[in-house]
């Protein structure tokens, strides 16, 4: 394994106003999985994007050297012909199309006058079956979740000749069990001899998974130690540049007695007539923190998409905010009622990426920042400083583009978003996926803060800890319903898990 396959030296991109990288160093041995950590901002995607051929030769200073050669990529697919394949943070799919479509894109089973279709569902099925996905290779990528639509990513890369693979965050979106799917592949890789770069802000993951850590702080290498040196408390430290004593910081709080949401009876229905949300029930106080818990497919998301009234379909039930019964047909109406929504999947519903930080911010309370119908410049930019302080958004200034950010910090500015507003009810759906260890204590500490004032929150996370942690109560959904509920005293992750996992409905 003494073998080196890559090296980055005396690396440094800037972009206007940021030095992304400074003199970054990092280099990685053959065959082994190296994990890339820092805080949102710290650099590691602007890296493997110039090792990728993303930003191309001469964008950048410093030099790379691939099996002992200097490389200069001026492509993607310099790059790839070397052999180097990335999956970035942002899915890159083509929703429109089947997995099988996507898997081929630019392949040459694709560039043949006839296309051999079952030749190409034939292999598709294989490298499924390889990364243990059980799919219809002509299903339409737009039907999968996020997290199995980033595993179809990790096959399509396969699907080229790969030595090094890179992998962006990964398993930002994937539950337990698909997360388990993963690092058995990378595992499998790793004996197959190929070289595996790995970024993730999951460190439990990185201690599992990697036999050399490098952490970058600020665009610059701080350290490259073997696992075997390391603990989570050291690369947490190594990462912030401090030491961080407690990952949940919950506090004993008031809980009222009044209801902020009462769901009773609630059923939905997708387009089609097909039954999503089945006969669920429950309810939410002034002062609590609700977490949802359950498998990826439990209906979490739709449950909550659809009481925002972000779906179509038909529902039944009731639904009273603060004990008012409501209807609400559209999310304007959600928004009105005192409700706000922080989806899972950013890009889709959360951010328009064109537009600058703090208009992004304002966008669902324009309300607050406006003065006689019109947008007050002054009080929405002041707004907008506020709330992202309180974020500690890293950015230069509040002028640039949100499509610009780190992917860590565009998670800020959704939620900063939603904070401006001011709601009764605030959802939070994986808040802190791909979010560094440092802003997720504060987002957790943020939650305190609201729920002192009396906000109800609901907190749907995959990560068992992040709910045991955080939660006064939980509730474990699976096929659309709820399968348990369980108070902070009496949850523990093997409850949770009886519970999503076929548990008997409540
Ligand atoms: N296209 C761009 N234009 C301008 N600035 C950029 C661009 N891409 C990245 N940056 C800036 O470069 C810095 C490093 O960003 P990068 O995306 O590499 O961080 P990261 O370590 O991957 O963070 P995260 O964990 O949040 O994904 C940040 O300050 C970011 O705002
Ligand atoms: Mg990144």
């Amino acid at each position: 394994m003494e073998e080196i396959a890559l090296q980055m030296k005396g690396i440094t991109k800037e972009f206007p106003g940021v030095r992304a990288l400074d003199n970054v160093t990092f280099s990685v041995r053959k065959g082994e999985i190296h994990a890339l950590c820092g805080e949102n901002g710290a650099g590691k995607s602007t890296l493997m994007k110039i090792l990728s051929g993303v930003y191309p030769h001469g964008t950048y200073e410093g030099q790379i050297v691939v099996n002992g050669k200097d490389v200069e990529f001026k492509s993607i697919k310099e790059s790839q012909d070397a052999g180097i394949s990335i999956i970035y943070q942002e899915l890159a799919l083509v929703g429109e199309m089947s997995v099988a479509e996507n898997l081929f894109l630019n392949h040459d089973l694709m560039r043949k006058k006839v296309i051999n279709w079952n030749k190409i569902y034939v292999e598709s099925q294989k490298w499924l079956d390889h990364i243990g996905l059980n799919i219809d290779p002509q299903t339409k990528v737009n039907a999968l979740s996020v997290g199995k639509q980033q595993l179809i990513e990790i096959a399509k890369a396969l699907t080229k000749k790969t030595d090094v693979l890179i992998l962006d965050e990964p398993t930002a979106a994937l539950t337990e069990s698909d997360v388990d799917i993963l690092m058995k592949l990378l595992h499998e890789l790793r004996e197959q001899g190929v070289t595996c770069i790995y970024i993730s802000h999951k460190l439990g993951e990185v201690m599992a998974l990697a036999d050399t850590v490098t952490i970058l702080r600020d665009g610059k290498t701080i350290s490259t130690d073997p696992i075997e040196e390391l603990s989570e408390e050291k690369i947490v430290t190594k990462m912030v540049g401090r030491e961080l004593t407690e990952l949940f910081p919950y506090e004993v709080h008031p809980i009222s007695d009044e209801n902020i949401l009462e769901v009773k009876n609630y059923s939905a229905f997708d387009e089609k007539g097909k039954k999503i949300t089945d006969d669920v029930s429950f309810v939410l106080k002034k002062g609590e923190i609700l977490g949802f818990s359950g498998l990826m497919g439990a209906g979490r998301s739709e449950l909550f998409i659809n009481l925002f009234g972000g779906l179509k379909g038909k529902t039944t039930g009731t639904v009273l905010i603060d004990g008012k019964e409501t209807t609400i047909r559209k999310p304007a109406d959600a928004i009105q009622s005192g409700l706000a929504y922080v989806s899972e999947d950013r890009k889709r519903y959360g951010l328009v990426l064109g537009m600058d930080i703090t208009k992004n911010t304002t966008l669902a309370a324009l309300n607050k920042v406006m003065k006689m119908n019109v947008i007050d410049a002054a009080v929405e930019v002041q707004r907008a400083e506020e709330v992202t302080r309180k974020m500690k958004l890293k950015a230069p200034n509040l002028e640039v583009q949100v499509g610009k950010l780190s992917g860590g910090n565009q998670q800020k500015v959704v939620l900063s978003k939603w904070l401006l507003n001011n709601p009764k009810v605030l959802i939070l759906d994986e808040p802190t996926r791909g979010i560094d260890v440092g802003a997720k204590y504060e987002i957790y500490k943020i939650i305190n803060e609201l729920v002192h004032e009396g906000v109800g929150i609901v907190i749907i996370s995959s990560e068992l800890p992040e709910v045991l942690g955080m939660s006064d109560r939980v509730l474990v959904m699976a096929d659309g319903t709820i399968t348990g509920e369980y108070s902070r005293e009496e949850a523990t992750q093997e409850k949770i898990m009886v519970s999503a996992t076929g548990g008997k409905k409540r």
